[in-house]
């Protein structure tokens, strides 16, 4: 797994943004302490989550208002692939997998 920096001045406070780490889009979110990290484009039609707001653990998106867990990236009937974080002092990451790491995990279930 490849470990990607979280370009924001404070990861304790609340924060919705996106982010490129490798072929990925990803849409980082600070909510209530945590952080957490989902696909940026919207399962529907493609919008910018990341132009979106939190409200009960979920992301909304502003186009048509579906919502999605941040921690499961479940939606009503959509999802959002999510993304390992990780936290070291006051910076955190994104973890992502590459498609061989993918590929090996699923011959060795
Ligand atoms: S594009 Fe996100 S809800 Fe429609």
């Amino acid at each position: 797994m490849k470990w990607y920096r979280i370009p924001v001045a404070d990861i304790n406070n609340p924060f919705v943004t996106k982010i490129k780490a490798g072929n990925q889009t990803i849409c980082v979110v600070g909510y209530n302490g945590d952080i957490f990290a989902v696909s940026a484009m919207c399962p529907h039609q493609g919008f910018d989550l990341s132009k979106g707001w939190c409200e009960n653990g979920k992301i909304i998106c502003p186009l048509h208002g579906n919502s999605f867990d941040l921690q499961t990236g479940k939606g009503s009937g959509e999802f959002l692939k999510t993304y390992a974080v990780k936290k070291d002092g006051g910076t955190a990451y994104v973890g992502v997998r590459s498609i061989w790491e993918d590929i090996t995990k699923l011959f060795n279930k």
